[in-house]
């Protein structure tokens, strides 16, 4: 079966379950992606923003633009060999993302019950591959640092084709690597 021909499976089943309970179309929406999972690659599963409270969801968009601009900083210090300012970039992305600030606990709560637990995981590994970023910084190893910038850059990729299709429409029907949302050992 084409991953075209699976991704339009899945928005047909999804949206024949969309009348029953949301825990039930999370666990077909689990278990089809576990499947999928064999392909190696993962078609979109619901978009996690309309779930997050009004300040959650504000405060993830505004981490977001941060995010995207440190990393269009990044690139330049890379390709001119300023490792400092890629280390402290690298720390600056992992330390403001959203799960490692300080939300209230009860923030904290209403994040982890609106996102399902993949969301979480690609979120720990995008989180790793900043620190592994300030590291090469610090290291000051060039080839390490383009490896990593990619391997966020595919991560940035994972997360959105599965969980802001909502927004970000052109990522929709991508078939992506499973990898690219976690850490490969
Ligand atoms: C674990 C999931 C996840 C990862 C990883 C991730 N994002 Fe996002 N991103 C989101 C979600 C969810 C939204 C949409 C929030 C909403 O619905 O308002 C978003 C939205 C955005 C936006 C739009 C912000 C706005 O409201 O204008 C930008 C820009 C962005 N992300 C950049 C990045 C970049 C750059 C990376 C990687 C370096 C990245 N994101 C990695 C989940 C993620």
């Amino acid at each position: 079966m084409s991953k075209r021909v699976i991704a339009s499976s899945y928005t047909m089943m999804s949206a024949s379950l969309r009348s029953r309970g949301r825990r039930f179309r999370t666990v077909a929406a689990a278990a089809l992606l576990g499947s999928l999972a064999l392909n190696g690659a993962v078609v979109a599963a619901e978009p996690v923003g309309p779930d997050l409270t009004e300040k959650l969801r504000g405060l993830l968009a505004k981490e977001m633009i941060e995010i995207e601009t440190a990393m269009k900083a990044t690139y330049s210090a890379i390709i001119q060999g300023r490792h400092h300012e890629v280390e402290q970039k690298g720390q600056a992305i992992h330390d403001s993302f959203i799960l490692a600030q300080s939300l209230t606990k009860q923030d904290r709560q209403d994040l982890k019950t609106a996102v399902p637990e993949e969301f979480l995981k690609m979120d720990t590994h995008f989180h790793q591959l900043a620190a592994a970023l300030a590291e090469a910084g610090k290291q000051q190893n060039t080839q390490a640092q383009a490896e990593t910038f990619n391997r966020m850059t595919e991560s940035c990729v994972a997360c959105h084709s599965q969980y802001v299709t909502d927004r970000f429409d052109g990522l929709k029907e991508q078939s992506v690597p499973q990898a690219w949302g976690h850490a490969t050992e």
